[in-house]
């Protein structure tokens, strides 16, 4: 690649990933963050956030696993001040559950609908910190308005797992097809997190993304390992080998020129979709 060419590519606040990557992702597009569960996605999706923060760009975290304090509190150990990340908090709350209403009523009072009709920004601004429902739909009604207030270049949602579990959409898959559509033609370079617990399956959104950038948790029997594999990179040539990975206290590091241990490669042998 040509250094001009590289300029182009967006840093993702790892620098063993952007190796990987031959300079970083390519910028404006959507891609799918996956791993198993506790597998350093978060950590990994904020690190590319806060690299945004550094360089001047606008960040946005669609916080749906965890409630932002927590994620705030969860990184400050790193040293981080994430106090420029936007966090829009669609974390389900207490409220919406302690209404004990049924999942068809909770889809009767869909935010979709009654953000369509919301006249003004403080009742939209109401209608969002109430989150009584999730959608795929509603989530990118409600990126539509942040941006209409704020140019973000970065975007995480976390996870887009979560927002399908919870989701009342009458059909998933086309809610995603669309909601990366409108990403992308937003200019946003996106990381979506997806759960792949027992890799059996292939979730839509890694078909449609324009990129997966998988973390793997493998018990070997005695420890941990950790290892990190680029399974699709659209337009671009890529490692593809997996490299080890670390969780320290500068967050996620991954080491290019290294090889994972025997024990953790021969689980991850077995894993479809992994090492084409
Ligand atoms: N200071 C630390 N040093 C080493 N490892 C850590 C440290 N803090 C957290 N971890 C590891 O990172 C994991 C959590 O990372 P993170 O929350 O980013 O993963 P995740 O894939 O988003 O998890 P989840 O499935 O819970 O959403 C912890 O379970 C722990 O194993
Ligand atoms: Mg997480």
């Amino acid at each position: 690649m040509t250094a001009a060419k590289k300029e182009l590519r967006a840093a993702t606040g790892v620098e063993g990933l952007d190796k990987m990557l031959k300079g970083g992702l390519i910028p404006g597009r959507p891609y799918v963050l996956s791993g198993s569960i506790g597998s350093g996605r978060t950590t990994l999706a904020v690190q590319f956030l806060q690299q945004g923060v550094r360089q001047g760009e606008r960040a946005l975290l669609v916080a749906i696993d965890e409630p932002p304090a927590e994620i705030r509190e969860n990184v400050r150990y790193l040293g981080w001040d994430v106090g420029k990340i936007r966090i829009l908090d669609v974390h389900p709350t207490a409220k919406a559950y302690s209404k004990k209403v049924s999942m068809v009523e909770i889809a009767a009072q869909r935010a979709v609908g009654s953000l369509r009709e919301a006249r003004d920004d403080a009742k939209a601004e109401a209608l969002k910190q109430a989150s009584p429902d999730l959608s795929v739909q509603s989530l990118q009604l409600m990126l539509k308005q942040e941006l209409q207030e704020t140019r973000y270049s970065r975007v995480v949602v976390d996870s887009l797992t979560t927002l399908k579990r919870l989701s009342e959409d009458q059909d998933i898959d086309m809610g995603l097809m669309s909601l990366l559509r409108f990403l992308s033609e937003a200019n946003l370079t996106c990381m979506l997190v997806t759960d792949v617990p027992d890799y059996t399956s292939i979730e839509p959104e890694i078909f449609i993304s324009r990129g997966e950038i998988r973390l793997h948790r493998i018990m070997t029997g005695t420890k941990i390992e950790r290892c990190l594999t680029i399974e699709k990179f659209r337009g671009s040539a890529h490692d593809t080998v997996p490299r080890p990975v670390a969780i320290a206290r500068e967050g996620i590091q991954v080491k290019p020129g290294k090889k994972v241990p025997k024990a953790a490669l021969s689980m991850l042998q077995g894993v479809p979709g992994s090492l084409q």
